[in-house]
């Protein structure tokens, strides 16, 4: 039986071995990770990240086929292959400092692979890493290996949250990287017999190691720049009185550019696409590439934009200030069905708001408020150290109060910002949440989900990302 170790049981390690277990029922998958709560919660009815279909995946194979464990040293030492599915987030001091990735955690566990293993073994890159990364992990491997063999694969992930087990059953492609030796050949089509339990041969493509992961950091480039354009577009929008909807559908309609990709929204979050292009600038620079590094950096230059462009509006909208106003904040996460929050564009704009003295009441179905209290008083970067799994800190921001309702958040506010497109926020009785609100009502719509027209009717005074504005909205301008 072929064994598989994976360290680091998070939001990539543990669904991807969880379907890896599901479809290859001959293959024993350990999932190992230093955080005993996290660990704990594998093992619970309560999984440690909400993702739709995974408590389904998870309950067919734990304790069949699939382990989750604390003994990290024991299930590396008996895997003939281990995925490496760490942290890999943003340095937040010494070189580099706000863009480089801190390979901090990898290192260790290489180290530690290293140390521990007395057979040899195939290492695969699953965190998304710096383009070189598997050669300073080679070197690390065979500097302290005792004779054994490793070879280094690069499998990046490609998987969304909240899609997660949907792309995991049907992946556009599963990209491995290897050595162009006959031990890297053979260690690719080792990799290779695993996906293809489920992954039909042609979407399974292999390049050498440097390609795989400079793909990745492509990959994650590529999606965030469309949602930098159309983002860059709604600002267009708002001036000319043209509807970013409109313009979306149009410019997707082309076959070359395609349909996907292209909602305007309050901006990008989640732990991948800031990380990933900041890291993709700092290799650029390292490389002696500045304009190749500005021309990627702007695309988180217009996320900020994005960001502030919102809460400018809020602020102007409602006569240049909010200071003691209640603001109604539906949805924290950094998109729908998930709780994950890294990133969130919520945190900058609650910021924004809290800066102007905002109380914010705040509802998001799968956040808590311990959760929200810990992004609002964190550093930037600081959220993808260990810190994350530390107890929160006693410090907490007294003009925020969570809630579990979104009639409760916008009792007696003054404006309610949709910043996740949770699907329950569409279907809200807006008619009786206007009722119970300070007026002029105001719904600023960062995801344009609702039906501004209806809720016009009803009273309010609405803000959609790119689309024309009313006359309230045109005769108090935000500063950009
Ligand atoms: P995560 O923070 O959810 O999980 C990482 C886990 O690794 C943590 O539980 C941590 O305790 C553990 N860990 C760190 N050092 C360890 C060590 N030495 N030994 C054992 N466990 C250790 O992160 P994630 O979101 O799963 O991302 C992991 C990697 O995958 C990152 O490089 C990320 O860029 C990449 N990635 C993430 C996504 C995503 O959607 N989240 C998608 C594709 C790729
Ligand atoms: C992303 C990549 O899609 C995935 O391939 C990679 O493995 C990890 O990073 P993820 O961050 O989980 O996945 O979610 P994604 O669906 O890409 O959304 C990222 C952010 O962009 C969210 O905040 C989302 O709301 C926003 N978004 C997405 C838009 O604002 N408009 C869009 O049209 C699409």
């Amino acid at each position: 039986m072929v064994k598989i170790c994976c360290i680091g049981a998070g939001y990539v390690g543990g669904p991807t071995m969880a379907v890896i277990a599901l479809k290859c029922p001959s293959i024993e998958v350990a999932v190992v990770d230093i955080s005993v709560p996290r660990i704990n919660a594998w093992n619970s009815d309560q999984l440690p990240i909400y993702e739709p279909g995974l408590d389904d995946v998870v309950k067919q194979c734990r304790g069949r086929n699939l382990f989750f464990s604390t003994d990290v040293e024991k299930h590396v030492r008996e895997a003939d292959i281990v995925f490496v599915s760490v942290n890999t987030p943003t340095k937040t001091r010494g070189l580099g400092a706000g863009k480089a990735a801190d390979l901090t955690y990898w290192e260790s566990a290489a180290r530690m692979i290293a140390d521990v293993s007395k057979s040899d073994k195939i290492v695969v890159e699953k965190s998304t890493v710096p383009v070189k990364t598997a050669e300073a992990i080679e070197k690390i491997l065979t500097h302290n290996s005792k004779g054994i063999k490793f070879q280094i694969l690069s499998n990046p992930e490609f998987l969304a949250e909240g899609t997660a087990i949907q792309d995991l059953f049907n992946p556009d492609r599963v990209l491995i990287g290897g050595r162009e030796t006959p031990e890297g050949n053979k260690a690719v089509q080792a990799l290779k017999d695993v996906y293809a339990h489920w992954v039909p041969e042609d979407q399974i493509l292999t390049t050498n190691l440097w390609s795989a992961e400079l793909s990745k950091l492509a990959a994650n480039a590529f999606l965030a720049q469309r949602i930098s354009s159309v983002n860059a577009m709604s600002a267009l929008c708002e001036a000319t009185g043209a509807d970013v909807t409109q313009v979306s559908y149009a410019v997707g309609k082309d076959t070359r550019i395609g349909p996907k990709f292209l909602n305007a929204s309050v901006g990008f979050g989640g732990s991948c696409f800031q990380k990933d292009i900041l890291n993709l600038v700092y290799i650029c620079e390292c490389n002696g590439l500045p304009e190749v590094a500005e021309y990627w950096r702007q695309v988180i230059k217009i996320n900020d934009y994005q960001k502030n462009r919102f809460v400018n509006r809020v602020v102007s909208s409602m006569f240049n200030t909010v200071s003691n106003k209640k603001i109604a904040i539906l949805g924290f996460a950094f998109k729908k069905d998930t709780g994950d929050t890294r990133e969130t564009p919520a945190i900058d704009v609650c910021k924004g708001l809290l800066g102007d003295k905002a109380l914010l009441s705040i509802y998001d179905p799968q956040v808590t408020e311990d959760q929200i209290q810990r992004d609002l008083t964190m550093n930037k970067f600081d959220w993808d150290h260990p810190l994350h799994f530390q107890p929160m800190s006693p410090t907490t921001v007294k003009q925020v109060t969570c809630v579990w309702d979104a009639y409760e958040a916008t009792k007696d506010a003054h404006g309610i910002c949709i910043l996740t497109e949770w699907d329950e926020f569409k279907t809200l009785d807006f008619k009786r949440i206007y009722d119970n609100m300070q007026k002029p009502a105001f719904v600023f719509d960062g995801r344009n989900i609702v039906n501004a027209e209806q809720l016009r009717e009803i009273g309010f005074i609405v803000y959609s990302i790119g689309k024309p504005l009313d006359a309230w909205l045109k005769d108090m301008p935000a500063v950009a």
